[in-house]
């Protein structure tokens, strides 16, 4: 599982109803003893050798829940990499112990890099990205996607989607805009800073499968227009020279103020972590739903592994 353009729009609500069908059954303790025992013979590893709280917890979680073993190397800085060992004998070494890999690292392909390793190997595993450098998050893409389908009650057709943020460098909005792409009638407005405006790759895809956007450094005038608000901070991670303090990004946070203005249905979103871009008092307001967002995250990530391993038709058929 290594980009967001994997997955057509079957796809997405196989597994938007595979999620749905999960969060219902871990309700009840004889529906989490069944989950538990799914995928019980599994063993996964966690490589995340870049920053994570909610990706790491949320797909520890999902595998806990399908009863798969988990352990983990949270830092490279832990890892026999310090010693000289290189990447690919780092992968080789976590493929010998495990039966997938789910993986953040801020080399761009390294998630392809392993999973063309291990499916040239005796043992092909699977291989979950978990966020590759500035360049793909899909799975943040698709409880995303999944946040949306609930929200709007599966009606994703002809939706405005305002993109707040960094937009150049934001794994999350590259894989986003792949995954939405598939939805008719999707419009893009990307609100950022001129510094963090969206690359030639994204413009690209844009204008090959004919989605219309429109970009502007002004929020108010699409204050009343968007369905949904997707916001991102500012990637600073990625600096060369610190060049993000220069930056003024402020002009762009949504300001409790702009709220009345809205659409009553709009909903806005946040990967998360964020920083000023959406004030604390914003959380009060039904439209707020980055925080059930990334409870989605945790259902989603479990329908994902339980599709990867081909489990979904058991637990759609379960009583
Ligand atoms: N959205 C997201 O990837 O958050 P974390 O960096 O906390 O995992």
């Amino acid at each position: 599982m290594l980009s967001a353009q994997q997955f057509s729009q079957n796809d997405l609500f196989g597994l938007f109803e595979l999620a749905d069908r999960i969060r219902k059954i871990a309700r009840t303790e004889d529906g989490l003893d069944f989950l538990r025992s799914i995928l019980s013979h599994k063993r996964a590893v966690l490589y995340f050798a870049q920053p994570s709280t909610r990706t790491y917890l949320s797909f520890n979680n999902a595998c806990q829940i399908l009863g798969i073993q988990t352990s983990d190397m949270r830092s490279a800085g832990y890892s026999s990499e310090v010693k000289g060992e290189s990447l690919e004998d780092t992968l080789e070494t976590m493929h010998s112990y495990t039966d997938m890999i789910i993986m953040r690292h801020v080399e761009e392909n390294l998630a392809e890099k392993a999973a063309w390793m291990f499916n040239n190997s005796d043992k092909p595993i699977p291989v979950v990205n978990a966020g590759s450098g500035p360049h793909e998050h899909p799975t943040q893409a698709l409880l995303d996607a999944y946040t949306l389908c609930r929200a709007y009650k599966g009606r994703l057709k002809n939706k405005t989607i305002a993109v707040i943020g960094d937009l150049r460098r934001g794994r999350a909005v590259r894989s986003l805009i792949y995954l939405l792409g598939n939805f008719e009638g999707i419009k893009f407005l990307f609100l950022s800073p001129e510094e963090l405006k969206i690359p030639e790759d994204i413009r690209a895809f844009l204008y090959k499968n004919r989605i219309e956007f429109e970009e502007s450094e002004s929020l108010e005038k699409y204050v009343k227009r968007a369905d949904v608000f997707y916001y991102t901070r500012i990637q600073d991670e990625y600096d060369k020279q610190h060049e993000s303090k220069t930056i003024n990004y402020s002009r762009l946070y949504l300001k409790a103020e702009y709220l009345p203005q809205m659409k009553e249905n709009a909903i806005i979103l946040h990967p998360l972590p964020r920083r000023k871009e959406i004030p604390p008092e914003v959380d009060k307001d039904q439209r707020a739903w980055y925080w059930k967002q990334e409870v989605n995250g945790l259902w989603m990530r479990a329908a994902l592994i339980a599709h990867i391993f081909k489990e979904d038709g058991y637990i759609l058929n379960y009583k």
